[in-house]
């Protein structure tokens, strides 16, 4: 090469760099002005801020309460073992108080007054699927820790939200594996549901084991609604001893289904009761008092689970709770942060456009519940959990990893479990 083209490669080179320096990463346009300047304010400051919106207060207020005792064990862990690229998370958090106004109206202030980068929760679909359409608007990633109905992540064209994701499987699972376990593991042909009208998860759920259950051959023989006004389920649970059935599939939240138990045993409906999630609350155990005990319900944990990391978690839970046992939304609110941790790892920048694509990509990231991938429906594709009590206490039944391509689901029950399944 000539000396003059030397010359010519280096000035070529020099004002590559300097474009480099000086031009590159201009603000991408979708994140428009104000919210730009605060992003770029907020990376300086190195900080992540994330709005828990929960149902803190109200008829499930364990639901909101565990989710942040998850949520805040694991942002101290992260931000302790140096944050995400050295910025740390910043938590910021409001009762939603069980209402889908409340959660859209924190949802609202987290995405245009606070800025903050992601919103999580709620834990009820109802609310989070109200959250949702807020989420979109202000473009900005959501998660649900806990949420299972499939209209979380799906809006009523068909459509994937391109701003919401969930830490856990849905109800089309759920409500099979819960369809499957009473017909072949309860051996039962005839189940009556009695079922929430007033909540999009209850319904969800009792569609979805309808459907299944009878597909597999079994019968739907009686069915009645609840409401969020009722406390007292004696007369229809009293109508339910008409009907001939094997299984009572109760589909609702611990408040009521706690009721239910106790009450069924005050009219004699001594039929086996199963039921979804929902159940999934000390708090169910306390209502029912003996009546809880030998129900089944599936779920996404079990506190005595002998898998080594299910065991470290109580155990860090137990030794910060002050000896308080963990329920499954505690884990999954942990586990949440640990999945929004990876995609920040893997997020080009912190912007929310970069976020929200990092977490489209989550793979086989190993957390306390499983193996999580989030699937093309922004679902979380990972194992359940079938639940057990006895003696008052949450007991480990059985685990089912979900279908792989063209396999059926696999169940893995730990030696001296489900003997009497
Ligand atoms: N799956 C429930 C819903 O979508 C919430 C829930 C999750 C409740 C886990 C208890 C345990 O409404």
């Amino acid at each position: 090469m000539t000396a003059r083209g030397r010359q010519a490669v280096g000035a070529l080179l020099l004002v590559l760099a300097m474009g480099a320096l000086l031009g590159c990463n201009p603000p991408k346009e979708e994140e428009g002005g104000k919210q730009a300047t605060t992003q770029v304010a907020k990376q300086q400051a190195r900080e992540i801020v994330i709005g828990a919106d929960l149902e803190l207060t109200g008829p499930t207020a364990t639901f909101g309460q565990s989710a942040l005792k998850g949520i805040k064990m694991a942002v101290d862990e992260i931000n302790a073992a140096g944050g995400i690229k050295g910025a740390r998370i910043k938590l910021l958090e409001q009762d939603n108080k069980g209402q889908s106004q409340e959660a859209v109206n924190v949802a609202k202030k987290f995405a245009y007054q606070d800025q903050v980068d992601i919103l999580v929760g709620a834990i009820a679909s109802t609310l989070s699927i109200k959250m949702a359409a807020v989420a979109e608007e202000a473009e900005l990633p959501m998660v649900t820790p806990a949420s299972t109905n499939p209209a979380v992540t799906v809006d009523n064209e068909g459509n994937v939200r391109k701003w919401v994701f969930r830490a856990t499987f849905t109800d089309d699972f759920q409500g099979e594996i819960l369809a499957r376990f009473v017909y072949e593991d309860l051996g039962a042909k005839r189940i009556a549901i009695f079922y929430d009208a007033g909540q999009d998860y209850s319904k969800g759920v009792y569609q979805r084991v309808k459907d299944v259950f009878t597909s597999l051959g079994g019968e739907v023989v009686a069915e009645a609604t609840f409401t969020q006004e009722d406390i007292d389920f004696r007369a229809k649970l009293t109508k339910f001893k008409e009907s001939d059935f094997d299984v009572l599939v109760v589909s609702g939240y611990y408040d009521k289904a706690g009721l239910i138990l106790k009450q069924a045993r005050e009219v004699g409906l001594d039929k086996q009761v199963v039921g979804p999630d929902g159940f999934d609350s000390e708090e169910l155990i306390t209502i029912a008092g003996e009546a809880a005990n030998g129900v089944y319900f599936t779920t996404h944990f079990a506190p005595d689970d002998p898998d080594p990391k299910v065991q470290k978690f109580v155990q860090d839970y137990k030794a910060r709770y002050g000896g308080e046992d963990p329920d499954a939304i505690a884990v999954l609110g942990y586990d949440a942060m640990y999945i929004i941790k990876d995609a920040l790892m893997r997020a080009e920048s912190f912007s929310r456009a970069d976020i929200r694509d990092a977490l489209e990509t989550v793979k086989e990231v190993s957390v306390t519940t499983g193996t999580v991938t989030i699937d093309q429906q922004h679902n979380a594709f990972k194992p359940l959990v079938i639940v057990k009590i006895v003696d008052g206490k949450r007991s480990f039944f059985k685990r089912f990893e979900p279908p792989r391509e063209g396999q059926g689901s696999k169940e893995e029950t730990p030696a001296g479990a489900g003997k009497e399944g």
